[in-house]
């Protein structure tokens, strides 16, 4: 969920389909589309998925009507998610008319919850994986081109994926997302996660390690480490017992290169650590921000959630991480109209982003979800109306932030990873800072400067979204 800056929704790279056709090699090679929904989670898998397909002689494209084969990694947070996914799956009904030996696959977290309908009421899906057994792909796929329905959405306590080399899809080939950790032993109340992608688990570090030097000689610029709570890895070798947690980790990958930055998500508040912050303090290429969900900024409404920290715990680790690090972006997630939310709760969610000056925010009406320990216990009772005002209010808290701190960024000088040309013009380069803001700036007359390169620029101008910058030297 990194880089969508303000917006509402995390779902903006929803659908978003992809990348190399590797059957080019092999014309006769079965080719198979993929369209993936949800967190950067997701589009991670989707790299894997690609890589297991790839292994087994599958090559990609990025035309759905010369598919064999049509995957959909699928998302359950919010009902919408699922709804367009579903919307989705019926568009393909003429596809599948025209070439009746199409196949069509449903992943990821829409899998486990709705298996069953799926298959038999939709009569649209051959194939329904869930998020820990992408490697059975390849019997799936086999037993579909026989007939038969195929499923496998078993959740394992160990599949990490780790000694899979990931396909890179959609990829600027500077920065990558590569996963640490898979599954979830939180159990916010609202959320699904914990359903559909299981018990945490941690990836050998040896392998995340490889994986991050592979990607640095091969051009990339900036890693990106993965899971639902990031802090929480911890991995004991077992011929050494050597134990790593997450502030050895990262220390470990931003020591492969100084030119290649680290960045990590998400970060549960109760588990970021000094220790986490000191090192990110002591290693220029660690960069610094940090997506902290608050969820809340009422301590009754984070009871009921089961954050497991109060408003004033929250505020305090705010402020932990300014001392450590002035300079320090924060981002956070936001659930507007969470069971039994009153004004009170609203008006206090609204005082902790004030006071935590986030940067951005990723933010969110709450959409009850089947199964979860909120929707058994407590009734969804602020009405829709409520909801969607509390919603752009908090909206437009953000945005004044947002307006606030990109205003202080004027006259300061910034290190840029170019990450390619501005989606306006290709005389202009986009860049990111170490605090995830988007600088955009004129590209030099004598055509030195390349993307993956490092640049200083300085800031001229500010939107709320963006800095407008010029290079110094
Ligand atoms: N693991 C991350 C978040 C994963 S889901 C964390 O703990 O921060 C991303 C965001 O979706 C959550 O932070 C939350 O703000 C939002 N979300 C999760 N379940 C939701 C629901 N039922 N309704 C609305 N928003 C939800
Ligand atoms: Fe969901 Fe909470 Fe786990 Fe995040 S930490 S994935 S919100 S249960
Ligand atoms: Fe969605 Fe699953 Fe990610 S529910 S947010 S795709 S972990």
């Amino acid at each position: 969920m990194l880089n969508v800056l303000n917006k509402s929704i995390d779902e903006s790279r929803q659908g978003e389909a992809y990348a190399p056709n590797t059957s080019s090699q092999n014309p006769v090679a079965k080719k198979f589309f993929i369209e993936s929904y949800g967190c950067s989670m997701n589009f991670s898998d989707s790299e894997i998925i690609a890589s297991i397909l790839h292994t087994e002689g599958f090559g990609a494209t990025k035309h759905e009507e010369e598919a064999d084969l049509i995957f959909l990694n699928t998302c359950s947070i919010r009902e919408k998610a699922e709804l367009t996914v579903r919307k989705r799956l019926t568009e393909f009904k003429k596809l599948k008319r025209k070439n009746p030996s199409l196949l069509v696959g449903i992943l990821g977290c829409m899998a486990e919850r709705l298996k069953n309908k799926l298959l038999d009421e939709e009569k649209l899906v051959d194939l329904v994986v869930g998020p820990d057994a992408y490697r059975t792909l390849p019997n799936l796929i086999e037993e579909a081109e026989g007939g038969t329905k195929a499923v496998n959405v078993l959740l394992s306590r160990d599949e990490t994926y780790a000694g899979i080399s990931p396909v890179r899809l959609n990829s600027n080939g500077v920065s990558a997302f590569v996963s640490i950790t898979r599954g979830c032993n939180n159990m916010c109340s609202f959320c699904v996660v914990p359903f559909t992608r299981g018990r945490e688990r941690s990836r050998d570090v040896h392998s995340i390690l490889d994986e991050c030097r592979d990607l640095f000689e091969n051009g990339y610029r900036e890693v990106t480490l993965l899971g639902q709570n990031v802090d929480s890895y911890y991995f004991v070798d077992s011929a050494t017992n050597h134990v790593t947690d997450f502030a050895l980790l990262l220390k470990q990958v931003a020591e492969i290169n100084p030119l290649l930055r680290v960045r990590f998500s998400t970060s549960h508040p109760k588990d970021i650590t000094d220790s986490v912050l000191y090192t990110m303090r002591d290693y220029a290429n660690i960069c610094k921000y940090i997506h902290l969900p608050v969820q809340s900024g009422s301590s009754r409404l984070l009871q009921l959630m089961n954050r497991t920290y109060t408003r004033e715990w929250y505020l305090s680790k705010i402020k932990r991480i300014k001392e450590i690090m002035p300079d320090c972006a924060i981002s956070s997630d936001i659930i507007a109209g969470f069971c039994t939310e009153e004004e009170q709760d609203h008006l206090e969610t609204l005082d902790v982003m004030k006071q935590s000056e986030y940067e951005f925010s990723y933010m969110f009406i709450y959409s009850e979800r089947p199964g979860t320990l909120a929707a058994k216990r407590y009734e969804d009772n602020v009405d829709m109306d409520t909801k969607k005002r509390r919603l752009s209010e908090i909206v437009s808290m953000q945005n004044n932030l947002s307006y606030e701190s990109n205003k202080k960024d004027v006259g300061k000088v910034f290190e840029v990873l170019i990450e390619g040309d501005s989606k306006r013009s290709n005389l202009q380069w986009m860049g990111r800072n170490s605090q995830n803001k988007v600088m955009i700036f004129d590209k030099t007359q004598d055509g030195k400067l390349k993307k993956g390169d490092y640049v200083n620029v300085v800031v001229n101008e500010f939107t709320q979204a963006t800095l407008f910058c010029t290079i110094v030297n």
